[in-house]
């Protein structure tokens, strides 16, 4: 059975059980502070699990790109080294929302493996919870029972917490689980060991390929557990660990997942998988990394510098250092399997053939330069090298190979390996405690600490009422403490709220809650998945009260502004540029607008002015806001809204229309165009290749921006007394100025020789030594000038000239070298020294320094002083 043919019948199978197939989430999450990627098939569906949302079926079934490179799962350094980990992986799940519980689990997953998939009964194993006794959990009976309608007694096995007890991260929901594992070996090994034996064991053949959760209860911040209010199933089977099951390879690698991808691989580095470990490792991180890395980029996240970015950048970095290092890969490649990965999986994920040319640009630029890093880094190490060497040092300091690592991104094994072909060790101690070390910064840095919710009202849901209030009566349904690096806070959910939360680029609302006499301020407005939380410094003190909440109108008015500007923007490079332009990314402040988008070039000057026109025009227009609240999402697209890439959509949707911009979006815009009243671009720049980034300003800002530029502007016509055509005025001032400037120069040179010819005329002969001393309004870089145009001309020459250029005294002394060497002259201590009579410093080289001083009266006593060295 192909992979594709897998997949499928998991779907077949639960549409016949009644499920509703939904597409996966994107990888990379944007309203979960407690997440960066998406780490399992149920992230998506948390919400219903606490009863935050209801769900729109209670029966669904999925594949969902999961990335577990970072918190609480975490495989990143095994992959490629094992042949069953990865970064990315599809996790084929179903799942019940308080409706069919372990009886149905169980059943279906046995008949989809064993009549549907034929994986043969004696090769499953299942294993239970045991209970735990400090969580006053019992052993899973149920599930046990269950199991013995299925499946040998003896091939039930009990296990504790650590793998039978499945928590989404520290907090949140979770529950015991049952997993089913295959035990793939040959008989003949099966002889010799029980797979009971490699039960969890990290076998290579002996995997578990799919968990059932029986979701019951929320860990709470302070450890403890509290029933769910209804119980819920969810499920993750590992779509490549079942392949290998279904196709009877002894590795997921051996699939036809990956299959295709490692030829390719093989083509272009001329190696061949399962020749030697070494490359075999190479070649796996490459292939499994490439899929992370295009699935991120294609859900909107690019490779930067910190936060899920940096993950991203440094998976990459880790398959072009294993390309490098031992599959002799010294250019780009990794780029070009891109190709490859489209056509086995676009397919079924159209996102990586819709973003294919930004993927393959990505990745590109991040080789070019990190290619780059990695010889910089092996040109340092090779200096480090040959200094260790001088000094007698046989073992590379900790701290130098933890730098390499640190600013170069340098692999500490490349470091290990470099050293050794010069007989030299690395001090791998020394790194691990500095890297050590900076962990734990970062984690005191990023450490926060969540209380539990306090609840005070039973409410089912909070509503946001801010895009037709600033002001509302609220109360307060439940709150928390928060502890970071910032301080203590407050994190606050109302019945209702007029306060925006930060989400879709838009900044949250500020503002302040007012009853009894007390005002609290709103510092931010955040959202936790659907909760939106108001963050305050402290608490009220009688949060029980009913709060006037007034949301920060004139900041709120700016934003809108900015907002709606945005969306005429896009239209307008749309229409200038072309429909390749795509949203990238957007920030939507009070202050300004940022919006960063696809396009491979440079934007013109003339089109920038056909941009801004067109929002100009679009402003003075005056469209009405065409707000419509829930739409059907294919109704919406249909209609020709424009969407978000990486976004995932609720199935209604909100539409905005100014004119002809027509956008899918939850945030807050100005009644009319007109109200934006100005629109003015600062800049427009590149962020990442074809990826370009426009920051605009609006309203008052925009208009006090080009009042500043038009008083400024009639200040320079006044200096320039009016005239006509201004630009051609300042053309011809700026030619007449480069004309004068060429005649100075001119002047300066030739007065330069008329000064020379008359300083070697007035040379003393001082015994063997010829004395020149002279004070000129020639500038130190004439006299330097002068005084290298001597050298080697006339024998031990002792020259000090003061300069009095622009008021500023410049003393230079040259020395011939014969005279440098004959008598121990040094023109750099001595201008130090006759440098203090100008109230100055300065040095050089033996032979020629000079020293600029603030006294220009004591010129003339340096002068004589300088005789003094001659003697
Ligand atoms: N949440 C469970 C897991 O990720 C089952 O989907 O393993």
């Amino acid at each position: 059975m192909k992979s594709r043919a897998i997949r499928q019948a998991f779907f077949d199978f639960f549409k016949k059980k009644q499920h509703e197939i939904v597409a996966s989430a994107p990888i990379v999450l944007k309203d979960d502070p407690t997440l960066m990627f998406t780490n399992a098939g149920m992230n998506q569906f948390k919400d219903y699990f606490l009863g935050y949302k209801e769900p729109k079926s209670v029966r669904i079934a999925d594949t969902q790109k999961c990335l577990r490179v970072s918190g609480k799962h975490n495989d990143l350094d095994e992959v490629g080294h094992d042949t069953y980990h990865h970064t990315m992986f599809e996790m084929l799940g179903n799942w019940s929302f308080g409706d069919y519980f372990k009886e149905e689990a169980i059943a279906w997953a046995w008949e989809l493996l064993t009549k549907v998939y034929e994986i043969p009964i004696d090769n499953i194993y299942v294993s239970v919870f045991e209970g735990d006794k400090t969580d006053n959990l019992p052993k899973d009976i149920d599930a046990i029972n269950i199991w013995k309608k299925y499946i040998a007694e003896d091939r039930i096995l009990e296990f504790d917490k650590k793998d039978n007890f499945w928590e989404m991260g520290e907090t949140g929901p979770c529950g015991p689980c049952s997993e089913i594992h295959v035990d793939l070996r040959s008989e003949e090994e099966k002889a010799k060991i029980s797979g009971k034996e490699l039960i969890n064991a990290d076998h290579p053949q002996v995997v578990e390929v799919w968990n059932l959760v029986f979701m019951e209860f929320m860990r709470k911040a302070d450890g403890s557990l509290e029933k769910l209010p209804q119980k819920h199933i969810d499920t993750g089977m590992g779509f490549e660990r079942l392949c290998m099951a279904i196709q009877k390879k002894a590795s997921n690698y051996d699939t036809d997942v990956f299959m295709p991808i490692i030829n390719q691989i093989e083509t272009i580095s001329g190696k061949t998988y399962g020749e030697n470990e070494e490359d075999d490792i190479a070649i796996r991180v490459v292939a499994d990394h490439l899929r992370a890395v295009s699935f991120a980029i294609a859900d909107g996240q690019l490779p930067s510098n910190n936060g899920a970015g940096y993950v991203i950048r440094r998976i990459l970095r880790r398959a072009i250092s294993y390309g490098y290092r031992f599959l002799n890969q010294k250019e780009p490649f990794i780029y070009r399997l891109v190709d490859i990965l489209e056509k086995e999986m676009g397919e079924f994920f159209p996102e990586i053939i819709k973003q294919k040319e930004l993927i393959v640009n990505v990745i590109k630029e991040e080789e070019v330069s990190f290619l780059r890093t990695l010889e910089q880094g092996l040109n340092r190490i090779s200096q480090i090298i040959e200094k260790n060497k001088k000094e007698g040092k046989t073992i590379i300091e900790g701290k130098v190979v933890f730098e390499l690592y640190d600013t170069f991104g340098f692999p500490t094994d490349l470091s290990a390996l470099v050293a050794e072909n010069f007989g030299m060790t690395i001090d791998e101690k020394g790194f691990e405690k500095h890297m050590q070390d900076q962990k734990d910064r970062a984690r005191k840095a990023s450490e926060s600490e969540t209380g539990d919710w306090v609840v005070i009202l039973e409410d089912e849901k909070e509503e946001f009422i801010g895009y037709d209030y600033l002001e509302a009566d609220v109360k307060i349904t439940k709150y928390r403490k928060v502890t970071n690096k910032k301080g203590s806070f407050y994190q606050i959910a109302f019945n209702f709220t007029p306060f925006y939360a930060e989400s879709g680029g838009q900044v949250g609302d500020t503002g302040y809650i007012e009853a009894l006499g007390e005002k609290i301020t709103i510092l931010d407005t955040k959202k936790e998945n659907n909760l939106i939380i108001h963050i305050t410094k402290t608490l009220p003190k009688t949060p029980e009260a009913t709060f006037k909440a007034f949301v920060d109108k004139k900041r709120r008015d700016a934003i809108t502004k900015n907002h709606t500007a945005t969306h005429l923007l896009h239209q307008a490079l749309r229409e200038v540029l072309g429909d390749h332009v795509e949203q990238r990314g957007s920030h939507v402040s009070e202050d300004r607008l940022r919006f960063d988008f696809s396009h491979f070039s440079k934007i013109t000057e003339e089109e920038m002015q056909q941009i801004e026109e067109i929002v100009f025009k679009n402003i003075i227009a005056g469209h009405p806001l065409e707000e419509n609240r829930s739409v059907p999402i294919n109704v919406a697209i249909e209609k020709g809204a424009m969407a978000l890439f990486g976004e995932k959509y609720d199935d209604v949707v909100r539409t905005i229309g100014f004119g002809d911009s027509f956008e899918l979006c939850g945030g807050c815009h100005v009644k009319s165009t007109t109200d934006i009243m100005m629109f003015h671009i600062e800049s427009e720049s590149s962020i990442a290749s074809g990826i370009r980034r426009i920051e605009a300003i609006t309203g008052q800002k925009a208009i006090d921006h080009l009042k500043k530029h038009f008083t400024e502007y009639s200040d320079v016509l006044k200096i320039l007394k009016n005239p006509k055509e201004p630009v051609k005025a300042i053309e011809s001032i700026q030619k007449e100025n480069n004309e004068l400037r060429k005649q100075v120069e001119q002047f300066i040179k030739e007065k330069a020789l008329v000064a020379k010819d008359e300083w070697i005329n007035k040379a003393e002969k001082i015994g063997d030594i010829t004395f020149i001393s002279e004070k000129t309004d020639l500038d130190a870089g004439a006299v330097k000038s002068i005084a290298f145009q001597l050298k080697g001309k006339i024998d031990n020459l002792f020259m000090i000239i003061g300069s009095t250029a622009n008021q500023k005294p410049v003393l230079t002394v040259f020395i011939s070298e014969d005279l440098v060497s004959s008598k121990s002259l040094n023109a750099g201590t001595i201008v130090r020294e006759l440098g203090q009579f100008i109230k100055g410093g300065g040095g050089g080289q033996a032979f020629f320094a000079t020293a600029g001083g603030k006294e220009i009266g004591g010129i003339d006593q340096a002068l004589q002083e300088a005789k003094k060295y001659l003697n």
